[in-house]
């Protein structure tokens, strides 16, 4: 029973068996630490800077945050185009409007400051910049004949999604969430300065976080997990059980801010090469439906969810368990599951989904949705049938 409907691929410490084999990808360069985006220009130079295309989103460039980029560059010699109307949970018409944009600028480097949303358009629009039709063909394909397109400068201003680091990207396309891979031999340089996660209120950083989260766990316990990708979860997973609680109580101190910022850039390289679970399977359709955002829809899914997955799969879960924890698996992972929801709890993220407008009634429709979400229901740890989500987003209810 438990081994058909979960891999048995989590090893412990010290396992003699033969090594799985695995394959890796990672942002071409990563540059972290305050202030490090002052270094922008120097990072730059191997590419060709002369025409510089921003992408950000309203908020931002109203905060002075893609300013502080647009001047950076502008002192070292770039001309800078900037977009900034990428809004919240994009749609491709939004995104295809700033690709217009890039072309009509004749633009050779792509620039995105913002958080997941904004990266994200980023990477499409650099990622595509040699690819003439619409998007709407590439739509949940693999690379399918797309050109080279252009370089491209990652600077997350939350800590969260990871998008800097993930090398497919999430717009909404009628009123359900899709995926873009680009070109992937284009050059996507993550430049991560944690100062720029201080513009983030506190509730949204801590939404963020929890995105993290979901992707450290839903990661770990990936059937496509690597021996790699777990070491990148299981820092990721320590770091946000340990860093975000104080985001509560001190969300503008840096240390904390850096510590988020650090988790949720390895919980991305982890999901980039794992991938993610049915948390996100069933957060999209209330994303995309409904607007919730992706790291509240998440918080509310993710008790369930880890439920249910550990009572199948509970070898998945329990190397999480803290290092001098020698009891059990299932004892270890009922603390894994209890360190979660108390942190939830200790963050207050919403429990329920009719907090946002969500009606029992639709609850069949949106489970529809999900169920057709298979790259990431099948690579979840354990199979969930139609009923099975219907009854996950009936307890979320
Ligand atoms: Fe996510």
């Amino acid at each position: 029973m438990w081994a058909q409907s979960c891999r048995s691929g989590v090893r412990s410490e010290g396992d003699s068996r033969v090594s799985q084999a695995f394959s890796f990808r990672i942002p071409e360069a990563i540059h972290f630490g305050p202030g490090v985006s002052q270094r922008l220009p120097e990072l730059m130079r191997a590419y060709s800077s002369q025409r510089v295309l921003l992408i950000t989103d309203p908020g931002l460039a109203a905060a002075g945050v893609a300013p502080v980029v647009v001047d950076v560059l502008t002192a070292a010699g770039s001309e800078v185009v900037t977009f900034q109307d990428i809004p919240p949970e994009p749609h491709l018409a939004d995104v295809e409007r700033c690709r217009s944009f890039a072309a009509q600028h004749d633009v050779a480097v792509v620039v995105g400051v913002g958080g997941g949303s904004v990266l994200d358009s980023a990477k499409i629009v650099g990622g595509f910049a040699g690819y003439c039709k619409p998007l709407v063909d590439q739509l949940d394909r693999e690379d399918e004949g797309v050109p080279p397109g252009l370089p491209i400068f990652l600077l997350p201003t939350t800590a969260g999604s990871g998008a800097e680091a993930t090398a497919g990207a999430i717009v909404t396309h009628r009123e359900r969430k899709r995926r873009l891979t680009g070109c992937p031999v284009q050059p996507v340089v993550a430049v991560i300065d944690p100062t720029f996660t201080r513009s983030l209120p506190p509730h949204i950083a801590i939404a963020c976080g929890v995105d993290a989260l979901t992707h450290a766990l839903e990661s770990y316990a990936a059937r496509r997990a690597s021996p790699m990708s777990r070491l990148y979860s299981r820092e990721a997973y320590r770091l946000i059980m340990a860093w975000l609680p104080p985001l509560v109580a001190n969300a503008d101190d840096l240390n904390v801010r850096s510590k988020m910022a650090e988790a949720a850039l390895y919980a991305g390289i982890a999901v980039a090469n794992a991938g993610a679970g049915a948390v996100h399977a069933l957060a999209y359709p209330l994303g995309g439906k409904i607007s919730v955002p992706h790291g509240i829809a998440n918080a509310m899914l993710l008790p369930h969810v880890l439920q249910q997955n550990v009572a199948a799969c509970p070898e998945a879960y329990a190397a999480l368990a803290q290092e001098n924890d020698a009891r059990g698996v299932q004892e270890q992972c009922a603390a894994v599951v209890d360190a979660v929801q108390h942190l939830l709890g200790v963050l207050a993220t919403p429990t329920g989904l009719k907090e946002f407008g969500v009606e029992e009634c639709t609850i069949p429709s949106l489970a529809a949705e999900a169920y057709t979400i298979r790259r990431l229901l099948d690579n979840n740890a354990r199979a969930f049938s139609r009923a099975d989500i219907v009854a996950l987003y009936q307890a979320a209810w």
